[in-house]
């Protein structure tokens, strides 16, 4: 596995790869990578030549107080992994190479960043949208491929290569999870043991909320409210619980059919998010 710091490098090695008439695609990541960022590189694999992973701990999806300077970076174990998983190159740019110091244009994608994770995180999605953007130009992959798990943040980035016409196909991945239940994340590395033995229970509540609905019951503001008390019982302090429509993300009535329940909830100092989508015309997965 090659491994590139700069985007002159970076293009470099894509163009060498494009005159050989090879597909390429992209993952991005902020890295400390575990198995669901590798289940992410592994589809990339089936559905493209080359593999492009970038790492990348992009400050400007950090808001004021967040764990910018504090997450965790594992350079050395990612590159392990990587190699591993047969990715082809690894890249690794400094803020300097992304951001010019006197930066002008941003991205906003209105109406969805402001919902959900997005009001709690005022700007997250804008800093989310810019570096995947940049990160589309630099590699200008034919593939790039993302984890359910962050459904608004896929939703986001989906789209913004609609109303952008960004060239590129997006392929979103189901959520790796511990055999507890609780989805795979970066940041379950800051829960102390007390806490990893709770935090299963934000899926369980999902799961029950989704159970609730597939059983028929309409009062979906109801079922709301009793995940968001379940979820305070168990220890949690509940950020959001709704029931989507998984198209647009928009608060779901009674006749949608193709839904999405999101969740977030600090477990102590730990932000914890996850997500359960399905149709009402077919069986849960
Ligand atoms: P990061 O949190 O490192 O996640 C990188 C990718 O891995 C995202 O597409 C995310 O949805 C996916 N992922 C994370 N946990 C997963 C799991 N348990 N199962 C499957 N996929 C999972 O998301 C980001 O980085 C950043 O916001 C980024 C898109 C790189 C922009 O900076």
């Amino acid at each position: 596995m090659r491994i590139v710091n700069t985007i002159l490098e970076l293009r470099a090695a894509i163009n060498a790869w494009r005159l050989a008439g090879q597909s390429v695609a992209l993952v991005p990541t902020m890295g400390n990578l575990h198995a669901g960022h590798l289940q992410l590189v592994s589809i990339a694999k089936k559905k493209a030549d080359r593999v492009v992973v970038s790492i990348f701990v992009n400050p400007t999806q950090f808001g004021a107080g967040e764990d910018f300077e504090t997450y965790p970076r594992t350079e050395r174990e990612d590159q392990e992994k990587l190699a591993a998983e047969h990715a082809d190159l690894l890249f690794l740019p400094t803020v300097a190479d992304i951001y010019s110091a006197d930066a002008k244009t941003t991205i906003t994608v209105t109406g969805l960043s402001d919902l959900y994770c997005g009001a709690s995180r005022p700007g997250h999605f804008s800093g989310v949208a810019t570096v995947v953007c940049k990160l589309f130009n630099s590699v200008q992959p034919d593939i790039a491929v993302f984890g359910l798990k962050d459904f608004q943040q896929l939703t986001v980035i989906k789209t913004m290569v609609r109303d952008l016409n960004i060239p590129v196909e997006i392929v979103g991945v189901d959520t790796i999870r511990e055999s507890g239940g609780l989805a795979m994340s970066s940041r379950n590395g800051y829960l102390t043991d007390e806490e990893k033995s709770i935090a299963p229970q934000l899926y369980q509540a999902l799961r029950d909320a989704r159970d609730a609905i597939l059983a028929g019951n309409p009062a979906y503001a109801d079922i709301e409210q009793q995940a968001l008390q379940f979820l305070q019982q168990a220890g949690f302090t509940p950020d959001y619980f709704s029931i989507c429509r998984s198209t647009d993300l928009k608060k779901a009535a009674t006749e949608d059919v193709d839904l999405v329940l999101l969740a977030a909830a600090k477990l102590g100092k730990t932000r914890l998010i996850d997500n359960i989508y399905f149709s009402l015309t077919a069986q849960p997965s």
